[in-house]
């Protein structure tokens, strides 16, 4: 997973710039000009003004007149004092409240969606969330009462994570989905393309303590040790450095017997590699492999590889496939969703030449893009029914939480499944300690998916 975090510094939010704009126009027309004479005369007349208006209250207040003017004055200006320290109290209450809020970004976009049709609880799936249909149409055994249990032991082992700040790597929800996953298939043995500094390897150990793992990657996790924090696991089998071999060309049945395994649908494999997830499930069912988890699912038109989500990306789908048309309303819908998630792309860039809007702009990436192949919309249709004809289940990690409780600002909850923690319940983000982890851990959703595959026909 490769994360570039490019979303619109807060303050740079253009409905916040018109706002800051908008105040101070309203404030710089209270203001008399420095030095004019006129705004003395003024301020002079209105406190002699406002003095005569305090007497009069005193008056009625106090049931006598003060005919002292010196006392008069005296306690009208107490009282004008009076009145301008509560007043300032209150403004300056107020005005914190309006920090919060402004500097409360989620919110911000809250309002703004709840103004018109874009409610924020509404937003999960609006724009449609294109799911891979399995042969048989069958869904995970476990539910969000499980997702929730689940959240409850992780947080606490996510806070002794080794690699603290694992920018390039995965954030919380997909190491949580990992670790989710490994706890519940249980497998024998664990296989993990793409390792970096080894937070993933470090994830699948938290699952499964005693199992082995093999890890490839090109650089060996222990090359990071020199630099600062990573993860290099006791009971792992590196093909990384010099013994690097890409998972496509591995000898899975020999490597598989030395390590004991005589079940394959007893391993797990987990890609983090960035490579083409077509290419990586053909590689993957010829090997005969069964349980396979895709760290990044990347939506339609964004990514540095083809994803199992772009592919099945097909009209047949509810909210798959797309018109390059720019007056229509998904065009309109994105244009906005733009303003806010640093990862909606609007119509301008979801459609390519010819108006091709599969994969990235009709094109198929392929190792963090630096093979990127344009293909037709017919070859890209027979690849979602190969996909299809080999999966007996796809299921799509949500997300943790709503962005009003983690304040994510990248994926976009239009194209996402329904959060395990629904905006507006931060009683229970608080409860299982999430809202003690720092904002930028939520930033890394990417649709992680879980694939069960076998062999079409079977
Ligand atoms: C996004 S990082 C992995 C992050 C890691 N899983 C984590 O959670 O911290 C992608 C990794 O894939 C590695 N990589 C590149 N090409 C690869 C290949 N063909 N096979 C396996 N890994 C590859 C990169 O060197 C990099 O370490």
């Amino acid at each position: 997973m490769l994360k570039k975090i490019k979303g619109r510094a807060p303050e740079q939010r253009p409905e916040q710039l018109n706002l800051g704009r908008m105040q101070e126009t309203i404030f710089s027309a209270r203001r008399p000009s420095p030095g004019s004479p006129e705004g003395c005369r003024e301020d002079d007349s209105k406190m002699r003004r406002t003095s005569l208006l305090l007497n009069r209250f005193a008056t009625k207040l106090f049931g006598f007149r003060l005919e002292n003017h010196s006392m008069a004055q005296l306690l009208a200006t107490s009282l004008l004092l009076l009145v301008v320290v509560v007043g300032s109290l209150f403004v300056l209450s107020w005005r914190r409240r309006e920090v919060c809020v402004a500097s409360y970004d989620s919110l911000t976009r809250t309002s703004f969606f709840s103004s018109g049709v874009y409610g924020l609880a509404s937003d999960f799936g609006s724009l449609g969330v294109p799911w891979c249909r399995s042969k048989q149409g069958k869904t995970v055994e476990w539910t969000t009462k499980d997702l929730l249990k689940g959240l409850e032991e992780f947080v606490p082992i996510y806070e002794t994570r080794p690699i603290k700040n694992n920018i390039y790597g995965m954030g919380f929800d997909h190491s949580f989905g990992l670790w989710f996953m490994a706890r519940w298939l249980k497998p024998d043995l664990m296989i993990e393309s793409g390792a970096f500094k080894g937070h993933s390897t470090w994830v699948l150990r938290q699952a499964m303590p005693d199992k082995p793992i093999i890890s490839l990657s090109p650089r060996h996790p222990e090359k990071y040790l020199k630099k600062g924090p990573a993860y290099v696991d006791g009971n792992c089998t590196y093909f990384a450095g010099k013994n690097f071999v890409d998972f496509g060309s591995v000898e899975w049945e020999t490597v598989l017997q030395k390590h004991g395994i005589s079940d394959i649908s007893r391993v797990l494999v987990f890609f983090d590699d960035h490579q083409n997830e077509l290419k990586r499930l053909k590689q993957a069912l010829k090997a005969g492999f069964h349980h396979l988890i895709f760290e990044d699912n990347y939506d339609t038109g964004t990514g540095d590889h083809y994803s199992l989500r772009q592919i099945c990306d097909q009209p047949y789908i509810r909210g798959g496939g797309h018109s390059c048309f720019r007056d229509s309303d998904e065009a309109r819908l994105r244009m906005k969703r733009k303003m806010f998630w640093a990862q909606a792309v609007d119509i301008g860039e979801l459609c390519g030449e010819g108006e091709a809007w599969w994969g990235v702009r009709g094109v198929m990436r392929d190792d963090f893009n630096h093979s990127n192949k344009p293909i037709t919309y017919e070859e890209h249709f027979q690849n979602s029914r190969y996909v299809e004809s080999v999966l007996d289940l796809y299921w799509e990690l949500p997300p943790v939480a709503g962005p009003s409780l983690t304040h994510q600002t990248r994926y976009d909850p239009a194209r996402a499944a329904d959060p395990v923690i629904e905006d507006g319940r931060f009683g229970l983000f608080r409860r299982l300690g999430l809202s003690k982890l720092d904002a930028s851990v939520f930033n890394g959703y990417t649709q992680m998916v879980y694939a069960k595959i076998s062999a079409s026909g079977s």
